[in-house]
């Protein structure tokens, strides 16, 4: 049987490592073409590269998130060499630092805002704008389980993802009947660098962070990944506007 995203076009931001690198592979095992963005040109190549060798083209586009000529720019090359923008899968996000409220530097702050929910409303602009032209798409945001409940030591991030989540619902009832489906992915704790960086390495935190999920362990990128595809498939066709926990059972 033929891959069912044979003949369409997925663009993953954040895709150079963990979840949106996971997120471009499943595309390219679906039949797919992918773009791929990241600040990171390293990883990013080195997923194009994992793409091809699934038989899929893939093409790399340098892009800071945050910058609107960047993800402008971003999207014209997408369509240009590929044509189309079916799915797009806006990842590509920072953890910030952890400090109390009162002590949360401005310009972390301000960073984290920027790339993780300015970043998404930008790659959403201008893809939604491309989509109306070709006829719909499917869009799937990066939020997390603190877009859905607070988390104490990381206000801006909260903040950030729970804008995700409040973004995703607008854009979704705006462009409910232009066949533009957005929903949004709440993952709970997943093993990429970014939990690394945030345990910094210590395997007994790790290990507590395992244990604070119902399901007794950390979530693989993969399993992300999975949702992502269902909500951009046409299994998903009456699902807009939706948060999807992927978080082994942390929000029940
Ligand atoms: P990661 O750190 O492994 O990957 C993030 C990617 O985003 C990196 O390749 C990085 O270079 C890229 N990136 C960072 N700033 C960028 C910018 N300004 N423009 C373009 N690319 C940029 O992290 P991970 O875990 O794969 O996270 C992906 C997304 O999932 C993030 O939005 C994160 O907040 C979210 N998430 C992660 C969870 C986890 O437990 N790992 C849980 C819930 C949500």
């Amino acid at each position: 049987m033929e891959p069912p995203f044979i003949g369409k076009v997925a663009l993953v931001t954040g895709a150079a490592a963990g979840i949106g690198r996971a997120s471009a592979l499943a595309f390219a095992r679906e039949g797919a073409k992918v773009v791929v963005a990241d600040v990171n040109v390293e990883g990013g190549e080195e997923t194009i590269a994992l793409c091809r060798a699934l038989n899929t083209d893939a093409m790399f586009v340098r892009c800071d998130v945050s910058q609107r000529d960047e993800v402008e720019r971003l999207i014209a090359l997408a369509v240009d060499t590929f044509g189309r923008i079916d799915f797009a899968h806006n990842n590509a996000g920072i953890e910030g630092v952890q400090a109390m409220l009162a002590d949360y530097p401005e310009e972390v702050w301000d960073r984290v805002i920027e790339i993780n929910l300015k970043g998404v409303w930008l790659c959403m602009k201008y893809e939604i704008r491309h989509m109306l032209k070709q006829g719909g798409g499917a869009i799937v945001n990066t939020s997390s389980v603190a877009g859905l409940a607070g988390s104490r030591g990381v206000s801006a991030y909260v903040a950030s993802k729970h804008g995700i989540v409040g973004i995703t619902k607008a854009a979704a009832l705006e462009y409910a009947r232009n066949g533009i489906r957005v929903n949004a992915i709440c993952p709970g704790t997943i093993h990429t660098a970014m939990i690394d960086r945030f345990t910094q390495g210590d395997p007994q935190l790790l290990a507590q962070f395992a244990e604070g999920e119902p399901i007794g362990r950390l979530g693989s990128p993969e399993e992300v990944a999975n949702a992502v595809i269902w909500l951009c498939s046409d299994k998903a066709s009456f699902v807009t506007g939706a948060t999807l926990a992927v978080d082994g059972g942390r929000l029940a």
